[in-house]
């Protein structure tokens, strides 16, 4: 009888071998539930994103998000992911101060929440930092194109990357971090050929979220995929299936069995037997 293989551990090096060889997968996760599920369907790396700050506290942008809500969140993820790579997103002022406040702030998401990576924004601008993490021996993913925290030098949420000098700048900034140290890169809502030729210049995995199909792996934000999310729908992102809805009829149903009487019904209740209870009448 055929046995399955036993499922690996998805670590650094098996993200990197993987490059050329197959797509990888990559999804955020912010809770414990979810992060069960994106393991449980084979996904090879979950991100907890600071986009946690608009998917699942109501913020309008990621500014707001603070070092102690990432490790909260990393932390309820860890508990729930035994085979995915697990990134911890670094938030907007833990690592664009000083190489020490990134390093001390870097080393929290391996301590605290047991990550095995983080990801950080920016690019030649940031070298200096990710260098001094990979020499810690915290591996490091970059994060250039659309990067939300620096969502007011661009005025808003924009795509990147569309002439030359802008293109130019990220291609140049992807070649800086993987001489600085970073692991693999994350390109953000840029256009598919800028995103083709960094890949195919690159000696690392380039993961894209709307940059287009060929780059080594995808990215969507899990709340996004699932339809949790309805402030609006980013371009990239693919809705899967319309949770916001199987959940709002979920709660209707629920509103309208309480008002008739129909719930709870006798299968939700405990008896007690008739001596005790005339006892106590
Ligand atoms: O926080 C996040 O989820 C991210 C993705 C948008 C890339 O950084």
């Amino acid at each position: 009888m055929a046995t399955t293989p036993e499922r690996k551990k998805i670590t650094v090096p098996e993200v990197q071998a993987a490059r050329g060889k197959r797509r990888l997968l990559m999804l955020t996760s912010y809770d414990y539930p979810m992060g069960l599920l994106a393991d449980r369907a084979g996904i090879d790396i979950l991100l907890v994103g600071d986009s946690v700050g608009m998917t699942t506290l109501g913020y309008e942008s990621t500014l707001p998000v603070t070092m102690d809500m990432m490790i909260h969140h990393a932390k309820a993820v860890r508990r729930a992911v035994k085979y995915a790579l697990l990134i911890g997103d670094m938030p907007f002022m833990s690592y664009q101060t000083t190489v020490a406040d990134a390093v001390f702030n870097a080393g929290r998401f391996f301590k605290e929440a047991e990550c095995e990576a983080v990801k950080l924004e920016g690019g030649v601008e940031m070298c200096d930092k990710v260098h001094a993490m990979v020499e810690c021996g915290m591996p490091v993913m970059g994060h250039l194109g659309l990067t939300p925290q620096s969502m007011h030098r661009f005025g808003g949420f924009k795509t990147q990357g569309r002439d030359f000098s802008s293109a130019q700048q990220i291609i140049a900034d992807a070649k800086a971090l993987e001489e600085a140290g970073a692991f693999a890169i994350l390109l953000e809502a840029i256009p598919d050929r800028v995103a083709k030729l960094i890949t195919e210049r690159a000696n690392i995995p380039i993961i894209g979220i709307g940059a287009g199909p060929s780059v080594d792996g995808q990215l969507l934000i899990v709340h996004d995929l699932v339809g949790f999310f309805d402030k609006f729908q980013p371009r990239f992102s693919k809705k899967y299936c319309d949770l916001n809805k199987v959940i709002g009829e979920a709660l209707g149903a629920f509103k309208s069995e309480v008002e008739s009487g129909a719930f709870p019904g006798p299968e939700h209740c405990w008896t007690i037997k008739d001596e005790e209870f005339a006892k106590i009448k």
